[in-house]
């Protein structure tokens, strides 16, 4: 059988670093995104018998550098003793550079496997299968403001606010395009035992997810944009002070901050936050998009720009 489907990158706003339980992947806090409409994965999955063992392509170029993980995904999602399947990605943005490009690779896999091995999942159970293979990747089979919260061994993910009810756009800034020195789940692991601050990281997150929340149900960009930010540069603070330190930040990531302040003191509605990357992404009203997309393309280090505005969760595009 095979099955296409289709799933945006998530942007955390409250962010999750830190898993409470490595086997089941389950994040050690809650958390809360935005879905993105512009920047997409396609995961063409076909389960086939004749084949000795699974095969990606990404952008029309053999690509093993994800198959592991992919295959891992699979076997959640199918089942461990499945036929082997060729999985062809598509993807219009750079992978593995602090851009959730595994949260809409997961997203998108989950649902074109649980078609294509004709099981028909719930939206729940689906992103309990995503989020096995990629915390983030459960958010992305939601749209709009999607909120994680754990629940003894498994997920919860609801939508806060429809994108439609809130429509933001997200400018982001891309300062570099190499795949990042370590990935997030040995990041994470690393902060969670030599992070000195990493405890009160913990206690403070359901603090931080009920201010932003309540500002999402107001709409209150103010609000939402003073948490999202302080929440950002204390998970920032948190992996800087791990051992070895994890510093994705380069210079233009620090001079992309300094040009949004900039445009804050120029009464510009617009906010940053950065993931396990140095691309800075600015969260603004949709009036002030394009200032905010011409100040930081002027700032020195920023490669290339991106924009989009809010978008849907995962969805299949065809079946056969
Ligand atoms: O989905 P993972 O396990 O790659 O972790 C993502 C972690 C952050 O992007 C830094 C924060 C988040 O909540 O998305």
């Amino acid at each position: 059988m095979r099955a296409t489907a289709i799933a945006q990158p998530n942007i955390a706003l409250i962010k999750y670093w830190g898993k409470r339980d490595l086997e089941l992947n389950l994040p050690a806090v809650g958390s809360i995104s935005i879905t993105l409409r512009d920047l997409f994965t396609e995961m063409q999955l076909e389960l086939d018998e004749h084949l000795p063992a699974d095969k990606l392509t990404v952008n029309g170029s053999v690509d093993e550098t994800m198959l592991p993980r992919l295959s891992t995904c699979l076997d959640h999602v199918v089942g461990g003793g499945r036929v082997r399947a060729s999985i062809v990605s598509r993807c219009n943005f750079p992978v593995a550079a602090g851009l959730a490009s595994s949260a809409s690779a997961f997203a998108a896999t989950t649902v074109a496997a649980a078609h294509a091995a004709g099981k028909p999942l719930g939206v729940k159970a689906l992103a309990n299968l995503a989020g096995r293979s990629s915390g983030s990747a459960a958010r992305s089979l939601y749209g709009g403001f999607a909120e994680l919260e754990n629940s003894d061994k498994k997920i919860i993910v609801s939508t806060l606010c429809e994108s439609e009810q809130w429509p933001l756009t997200v400018v982001i800034a891309i300062t570099e395009t190499g795949p990042k020195a370590v990935g997030s789940t040995e990041a994470m692991e690393i902060s969670r035992s030599t992070s000195p601050f990493y405890a009160n990281w913990i206690d403070r997150q359901d603090n931080d997810l009920k201010t932003a929340r309540n500002a999402i149900l107001k709409r209150d960009f103010e609000q939402l944009a003073a948490i999202a930010e302080h929440n950002c540069l204390k998970m920032h603070s948190v992996m800087w002070a791990s051992r070895p330190p994890i510093v994705n930040w380069n210079s233009a990531t620090m001079r992309c901050l300094q040009t949004v302040r900039k445009l804050q003191g120029n009464g510009v509605g617009v906010f940053f936050t950065i993931d396990a990357g140095p691309q800075v992404k600015a969260i603004c009203l949709p009036e002030h998009a394009h200032e905010v997309r011409a100040a930081l393309a002027a700032t020195e280090g920023v490669i290339d720009i991106m924009e989009s505005g809010l978008g849907d969760g995962a969805r299949l595009v065809e079946v056969s």
